[in-house]
């Protein structure tokens, strides 16, 4: 008989370790849309087990030290290898190839570095295909998560071809033009490595389109993620979140809001965000003194440059526009730095308006979020390149991402709302929004492997 034992695999790991001066570990929750769906999802999976890779060296030292948490196994992968795997290839060449990130005249280039990276991409996911063929028991599940961990359906299945496989994508699917953009070699291990699963999992109907556009075949399936209304209100009123609204409100006073809560990240398009936002003041005046941009991101991926680049922009065309605009009394942008998530909520609780403008989003679910928290009701300004706009277009005010006249202008709408229309779509986005919640989520994914 099959096992009923769960096995997740995903880069990032449900906590993470520091280490303090005198040799202690400590622990913290794992950042991330995955990480934040999924870690809800297993607390109702007691035997579960979750393969994940040592990310620091706090991670490598509590691997060493033999204290990893129940439930919980880290892969403790060579350091350079998991550099060039996680960096140089997951971040660099995958995430810009199914974000449509690349800037065509100077890059991609696959050379010789690039064939030294794809190499430690490969041996990579081999690790953790062999750890999971260690650990799963006769005919247990297992769910791959990401483009991290493209190539482990494949190689597992070559090692544990009892094994149900299941793999789900957190980001879009490239389309074929860009998809095409990679080494012929590459594209098929690619594909050959997810058609192992005996599920592929994606959020958007589009994203699934994408993959069997390239691929010409696969069982893909449509799982869109949403939230726990519930658990993110309880979240959303602790005490520690009611003392930061507090300060946000002495902050910025009875002036209405636009927020956004982003990982500092090239796809979600802060920075034509704040030119919309520049535009707003420019063509409607009338708004100057009267609104507040709060806009939040959380850093990621700073190991990359370009993305400190990007955040170092974000500092920058904020304090332009502040010094554009702002008089003594009114500062127009307040930008947070900081991995703070209950100042996030509440932001969430106090926002008109919430602007997720992502060029492309595999499903973006502070789209989801703020509908559930706000308070007052809040208008979402949706992008048609999140994932999230399949669900929530009816309710939202949608917008082309590169069009910051558009998106300017549905601020303005936004902003203009009558308060009665405003709560009544905010209560059908998060009906909406709530529809899948990670537990269903992931339990619609087990049962896609029974039959
Ligand atoms: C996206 C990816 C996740 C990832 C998260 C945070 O949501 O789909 O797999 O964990 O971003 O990114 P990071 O690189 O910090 O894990």
């Amino acid at each position: 008989m099959a096992s009923s034992q769960v096995l997740v695999a995903a880069n990032r790991g449900p906590l993470s370790y520091s280490l303090d001066t005198d040799g202690t570990l400590g622990t913290r929750r794992g950042g991330g849309g995955l990480v934040s769906g999924l870690s809800a999802a297993l607390a109702e999976q007691p035997e579960a087990l979750w393969i994940c890779a040592a990310l620091s060296e706090a991670d490598r030292e509590a691997v060493r030290r033999g204290v990893a948490e129940p439930g919980v196994r880290m892969l403790d992968i060579d350091p350079t290898m998991y550099d060039d795997a996680y960096n140089g290839i997951a971040n660099s060449v995958l995430w810009f190839t199914h974000h449509h990130l690349y800037d065509i005249p100077r890059e991609p280039v696959f050379d010789a570095d690039f064939r030294r990276r794809w190499a430690s991409y490969v041996a990579y996911n081999r690790a953790f295909a062999e750890a999971l063929a260690e650990e799963a028991a006769p005919g247990a599940r297992v769910l791959v998560q990401d483009y991290h961990l493209a190539l482990v359906p494949g190689a597992l299945r070559a090692l544990r071809p009892d094994l149900r496989i299941a793999h789900f994508t957190h980001t879009p699917w490239a389309a074929k033009p860009f998809l095409d953009v990679l080494p012929d070699d590459v594209r098929e291990q690619l594909l050959d490595g997810m058609l192992g699963a005996d599920v592929l999992g994606f959020h958007t109907q589009a994203w699934a389109t994408s993959f069997l556009d390239a691929a010409g075949r696969g069982n893909v399936a449509v799982f869109p993620l949403g939230v726990d209304a519930q658990e993110l209100r309880a979240l959303a009123h602790r005490p520690e979140v009611d003392d930061k609204l507090a300060q946000l409100r002495a902050e910025v006073g009875d002036l209405k809001t636009i927020v956004r809560v982003d990982r500092t990240e090239l796809s979600k398009n802060v920075l034509r965000g704040l030119l919309a936002y520049r535009e707003l003041l420019t063509a409607h005046p009338e708004w100057r003194g009267r609104v507040v941009h709060l806009a939040s991101a959380y850093p990621s991926r700073q190991d990359l440059k370009v993305y400190r680049d990007y955040t170092q922009s974000v500092r920058e065309l904020a304090a332009a526009v502040n010094a554009e605009f702002g008089t003594e009394q009114w500062q127009p942008v307040l930008v947070s730095v900081q991995d703070d998530f209950a100042r996030s909520l509440a932001a969430y609780r106090m926002a008109d308006v919430a602007l997720v403008n992502p060029v492309r989003d595999g499903m973006n679910l502070v789209a989801k979020e703020v509908p559930v928290v706000s308070e007052a009701g809040c208008v979402l300004v949706l992008s048609t390149g999140a994932g999230a706009y399949e669900e929530l277009r009816g309710d939202a005010l949608t917008v082309n991402p590169y069009d910051v006249t558009q998106t300017a202008e549905a601020l303005h709408a936004a902003l203009a709302m009558p308060d009665p229309e405003r709560a009544e779509r905010t209560k059908r986005l998060a009906a909406a929004a709530t529809a899948l919640p990670p537990a269903a989520w992931f339990e619609a994914q087990l049962s896609a492997l029974n039959t």
